[in-house]
């Protein structure tokens, strides 16, 4: 990602945030407020007025802001402003957060065509840490840069080289299991799921920290690309698919957010790597597969196919019990017929860890909505012939149920979150440019930092 953020330039314009309230108070030179008078401008929120000083240059901009409004509004201003250096002033609720929204508003996908260097820069507001900033900064650009790429240059082997690069980084230990190996050493739906693809499946695994501090474990569905199997998907619902890895870049981001800030954990990164492709060798409706866990599955849909390799490696995950295990996946639509495509949707047993995350996510302004793991409806998954079924009956609560399947496979770790994402703008706002998207990380980093310590 650009640098966008600078700690000590040798000069910046400001950028005079004012609300409509707050206007007539806003701390700018006078030729500059009778300018802003005759201009018209009044301080809308999203508006911005370019300010001229008595020399006919540039003296600063002034940025509207809607009163209690989106913390991250400063991110619209990095693609309309003029080349140079700028610092926020004025009526800022949360300085660090738009600080932060201007450089995720700077961020842009750029690997298969440059855009011209547009050389926004923000000096860091004082009292900031600009070290948190730029970690923040490469953990976003990280998850959106996976997420945005497409399967033929991001299939399961370049998600294992992602994570061996973030490993390497931060000099901690990667495992892999690739191809058959997942059938001799027992994650058969991981292989089940992945053998179909030319690009062989794999479970990854990158470990960290001394391990006699808690034990905090993440798992990242990572579907490369999903056809939906041989219950293949409309071309309109495929058309987006290569973002079913978004769970592995959230795992990867948050990893590198906790890794570089030293976190107080031994952190345990497992994500199962596929591709739910079409060939002979597919696994078919009506299969019955056996897990890790024990269990038999049968295959009521070969879409349902997140649910199935997480099973594996939440099963492996259990098996060292670790203090706090949290998977991260774009596992159902039904998500976001019920939350919409900014809200992931959260589920745990552990009501104070739902409160916690909560209160972060609000801090942080990094969103997400607690559903229940409603245990009625786990019958809805009863299969005539098998242990459990990997989809239920009627379709109603798709979230749920698919929640509520990952708990035979979840349980009993101490305590357990699930994370279904969108992981995706579908159109741009403020600091969030469409396409790949960071969501839940941030508020997660805060939430393990305060349980566990922030540093080494
Ligand atoms: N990756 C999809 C879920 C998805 C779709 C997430 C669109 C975000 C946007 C998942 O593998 C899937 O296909 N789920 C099915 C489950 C169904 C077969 C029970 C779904 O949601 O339709
Ligand atoms: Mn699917
Ligand atoms: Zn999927």
């Amino acid at each position: 990602m650009r640098e966008v953020i600078v700690s000590a330039p040798a000069e910046s314009r400001p950028i005079w945030c004012v609300t409509r309230k707050s206007l007539p108070q806003a701390d700018l030179p006078e030729p500059g407020r009778r300018f802003a008078e005759s201009a018209g401008f009044e301080g809308a929120a999203g508006k911005h007025l370019l300010v001229p000083g008595a020399d006919g240059m540039l003296a600063g901009v002034l940025f509207g802001l809607a009163e209690g409004g989106d913390p991250f509004a400063p991110g619209a201003l990095p693609a309309i402003l003029p080349a140079g250096t700028y610092r926020l002033e004025g009526a800022l609720d949360n300085p660090r957060l738009a600080a932060l929204g201007f450089a995720l508003g700077a961020y842009r996908f750029a690997r298969y065509r440059k855009t011209p260097e547009r050389n926004v820069r923000l000096a860091v507001p004082a009292g900031i840490d600009a070290d948190d900033l730029a970690r923040t900064l490469a953990a976003v650009a990280l998850v959106r840069d996976l997420i945005n790429t497409p399967t033929n240059d991001l299939g399961p082997a370049e998600i294992e080289d992602a994570a061996r690069a973030l490993a390497a980084e931060h000099g901690a230990a990667v495992r892999v299991i690739r191809g058959e190996d997942l059938l001799a050493q027992n994650f058969p739906l991981i292989h089940a799921v992945g053998r179909a693809s030319a690009s062989a499946p794999r479970l990854i695994e990158i470990t960290a920290g001394d391990q006699s501090l808690p034990k905090v474990t993440l798992v990242g569905k990572g579907v490369a690309f999903d056809t939906g199997g041989l219950d293949i998907k409309p071309s309109s619902a495929m058309l987006l698919m290569k973002k079913d890895m978004g769970g592995a870049a959230s795992a990867l981001g948050l990893a590198h957010l906790l890794l570089a800030r030293g976190a107080r954990v031994r952190l345990k990164v497992l994500i199962p790597a596929v591709e739910n492709s079409i060939s002979a060798s597919a696994f078919r409706p009506g299969d019955v597969l056996a897990s890790r866990k024990g269990l038999s599955v049968e295959v009521g849909n070969t879409d349902a196919e997140g649910r199935l390799v997480l099973a594996d490696a939440l099963t492996l995950a259990c098996e060292e019990e670790p203090d706090l295990l949290i998977d991260f996946a774009t596992l159902t639509g039904a998500a976001r017929v019920a939350l919409g495509p900014q809200l992931p949707a959260a589920f745990t047993a552990d009501d104070a860890l739902a409160a916690d995350l909560a209160r972060h996510a609000k801090a942080e302004a990094d969103p997400l909505w607690r559903l229940p793991l409603w245990q009625p409806y786990a019958s809805m998954l009863d299969s005539k012939i098998a242990d459990t079924n990997n989809v239920s009956s009627g379709g109603l609560a798709g979230a749920i149920t698919a929640a509520l399947f990952l708990e035979k496979f979840a349980a009993p770790a101490g305590s357990w979150l699930h994370l279904d994402l969108f992981a995706w703008n579908a159109s741009t706002r403020p600091g969030r440019p469409e396409g790949g998207e960071a969501q839940t990380i941030r508020a997660l980093d805060a939430l393990i930092a305060e349980r566990y310590g922030a540093a080494r």
